[in-house]
């Protein structure tokens, strides 16, 4: 069948309908909390209980690893999340297990771009059946029936359920930038983990930038041993990553980027550039001028050699050229290079790297490879089996297609930039310019891709600035394009965030290890209390200029939250307030303003006593200030007695300018306020009886 029709099916469907029909089914059950959400779900009969006898058997063409391993993996997964012991054993026959996994097809060796990831799934209250056609389906809907497993008042179970699924798009991945940052190989595993967790499948591994080349080379080892400060992946880390992503699911991507993006390729092969070395690793973020040049035939020599070697070491199908961001000033400031793009008859530099992209193309062509580039590549004359990411927005992807191009989306889905979950939600793939191309155009979007950039996420940073936010993009990439409810998104990925901690995942843990780091020897609290209401500025905030690659990042702005969660609940109360005047509600209000009040004080010791702690002086005056106007406003509001305007005037415009404020941290809340300071006026005096009004 082909997307589109499936499309249509699945909206036909409406998931949120059967869910819907699920909490009123009257059989006393809330919905299963899952994400991504499947395409269809009914509610069944019966409970299956999880226990210490729970087995799953395995029905097969063959004895799949995938199958298998997903199989051991789900029975330690359940252990951990009951705490029961469970045998890694499998069941002695079908009859004799709680969870029946049957496939039918063993799929491909080295997983490919659109295999059948379906599946069903059925519960009652004697067994669990699931089935898929590949390994793939398997893989999936395993993970479903770990997130259908609940806690009720008799014990761990799976209600009745039927489960049909199956992607909306084919390539839902993750990019992670492990050059502006090295990301040790525990960091890689974890976030596989968790990709299959939420159904993502292409890890699309962005190895080398100007800050690092973290590949081990055996051609050309300059490149690691000069490119990397010591911190690359060996050859045998790479194969084992690969295999560990085939293993649940996920494809990998690699992506070395060229011919801008290239200076760590530079300090050990100045050969390759534009400019007379020498150079040396890039230190500060932000754009260099050093890039490789696209005149030279040993150009071609070194990167055909070095995609031979590249190419064997990475299996997938698809090979990622980078290709963004091309500062071409020492193109144009060359004469040489000026030269070859007049005899040649090029379009300047643009011409120039798409000349450069025809030469590189059939060399991965020659060794099994599609090529696939950001926006920038897009160019008629290159082969439509390359696949275009957007970086830039829908308008790209819908060029590409028209011109027969398939592509993927990461505009709007950079996690990095720490933007609320719900904006990167609502995200579609397929709408603004993408919306209104014929169905056959539409089949070549091929999904999208979640990016997290790392100069400003280390290590210890990076899972907390991906997750949980991470799960929402991915529900968008599976879920049918009606999912769109944010509420629930939220209710839903708060359960999810608490199950990937649980896998490995360091977002939630790590946060008060980082906390109490800045607390230094003082009590932690205040810093908790500051950190749980505050933000990091989003977008591109962070002062450049101030960073380099060594900088720490260990202060508040690299612990706090992408999103607050006491921010949302605080608005969503805020509302409630301004429509019901209820007391509780009002009291409960009261409340949480006073402890932001009262923090700056308590922070006070803690800043003395810890440097770290030092740099939040003006957050935490700031949050107090406005928990300050929003305790005036609501006084107003409890006793009735409106604010004069001048008031209202006089703070609106004091949280304005906080909003305004350029720094690294905000304080989400503010918007909130300003409805309570808008709603404290004082009603506008009626007009006097008898008094002419003037016309
Ligand atoms: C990009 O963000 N330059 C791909």
């Amino acid at each position: 069948m082909s997307r589109n029709r499936m499309v249509n099916d699945r909206v036909r469907w409406g998931v949120s309908v059967a869910i819907a029909a699920l909490v009123s089914a009257g059989i006393g059950q809330a919905a299963p909390s899952l994400m991504p959400l499947p395409a269809r779900m009914t509610p069944g009969s019966g409970r299956l209980a999880i226990d210490g006898n729970f087995h799953v058997a395995l029905a097969g063409p063959s004895d799949e690893p995938r199958v298998h391993g997903a199989a051991m993996r789900l029975i330690d997964r359940l252990s951990a999340q009951t705490g029961i012991p469970l045998e890694r054993a499998l069941a002695k026959s079908a009859a004799a297990a709680t969870l029946v996994v049957e496939w039918s097809d063993d799929g491909l060796p080295v997983q490919k771009l659109g295999e059948d990831e379906s599946y069903e799934l059925t519960v009652d209250g004697k067994q669990a059946r699931l089935h898929a056609k590949t390994p793939l389906g398997a893989i999936w809907g395993m993970q479903t029936f770990l997130q259908l497993v609940e806690t009720d008042g008799q014990g761990f179970a799976v209600n009745g359920v039927a489960i049909e699924d199956r992607p909306r798009f084919p390539w839902r991945g993750l990019l992670i930038d492990v050059s502006r940052h090295f990301m040790p190989l525990d960091v890689i595993l974890r976030n596989i983990d968790g990709m299959s967790a939420v159904k993502l499948n292409v890890l699309h591994w962005h190895l080398s930038d100007d800050q690092g080349f973290r590949v081990e080379s055996h051609r050309f080892p300059r490149l690691q041993e000069m490119g990397s400060d010591g911190m690359y992946y060996t050859q045998a880390q790479i194969r084992h990553v690969v295999e560990y992503a085939r293993m649940r699911g996920i494809r990998v991507v690699p992506e070395f980027d060229m011919p801008g993006h290239s200076l760590s390729w530079l300090v050990g092969y100045p050969e390759l550039a534009t400019s007379p070395g020498p150079f040396e690793i890039g230190r500060h973020f932000g754009g260099f001028e050093a890039l490789i040049d696209p005149t030279k035939d040993s150009t071609y020599q070194f990167i055909d050699s070095f995609l031979g070697e590249m190419s064997g070491l990475f299996p997938d199908e698809y090979f990622h050229i980078g290709g963004d961001e091309v500062n071409d000033k020492q193109w144009r400031e060359n004469p040489q290079i000026q030269q070859f793009i007049q005899t040649n008859h090029l379009d300047g530099s643009r011409g120039l790297q798409a000349y450069f992209n025809k030469r590189v193309q059939p060399m991965l062509a020659r060794y099994g490879k599609h090529v696939e580039g950001w926006d920038e590549i897009l160019n008629p004359d290159l082969p439509r089996n390359i696949v275009i990411q957007s970086w830039r927005g829908q308008k790209s992807l819908a060029e590409a297609a028209k011109l027969g191009f398939q592509g993927i989306l990461s505009s709007g889905y950079y996690l990095d930039l720490e933007y609320p979950a719900a904006k990167h939600y609502m995200v579609d793939p397929l709408e603004n310019e993408t919306a209104g191309l014929t169905a056959a155009e539409q089949e070549l979007i091929l999904g999208g891709e979640a990016a997290i950039w790392s100069e400003f996420v280390s290590p210890e940073t990076i899972d907390s600035r991906t997750w949980p936010r991470l799960a929402a993009i991915a529900e968008r990439l599976w879920s049918p394009a009606d999912v769109k409810d944010v509420d629930s998104m939220y209710a839903r990925m708060a359960v999810m965030s608490l199950r990937l901690d649980g896998l490995g995942l360091r977002h939630r843990s790590n946060y008060a290890e980082m906390l109490r780091r800045i607390a230094g020897p003082g009590p932690w609290e205040p810093v908790k209390v500051l950190a749980d209401a505050t933000e990091p500025s989003k977008g591109y905030s962070r002062e450049e200029k101030h960073y380099v690659q060594q900088t720490p990042l260990n202060r508040l702005v690299d612990a706090a939250r992408p999103e607050s969660g006491q921010a949302r609940e605080f608005a969503a109360l805020v509302k409630k307030v301004l429509a019901n005047r209820n007391d509780a509600e009002m009291t409960e209000l009261r409340k949480r303003m006073e402890e932001w009040k009262d923090n700056d004080a308590k922070l006070d010791p803690v800043m003395k006593a810890s440097f770290l702690a030092q740099d939040n002086a003006a957050l935490s005056k700031q949050l107090a200030e406005v928990a300050g106007i929003g305790l005036e406003a609501l006084r107003a509001i409890e006793t009735r007695k409106g604010r004069t305007a001048a008031w209202v005037k006089e703070k609106t415009e004091a949280l304005e300018a906080m909003k305004k404020k350029r720094a690294e941290m905000m304080v989400p809340e503010i918007a909130a306020v300003e409805e309570m300071v808008e709603a404290s006026a004082a009603p506008a005096k009626a007009p006097a009886k008898g008094k002419r009004k003037k016309s």
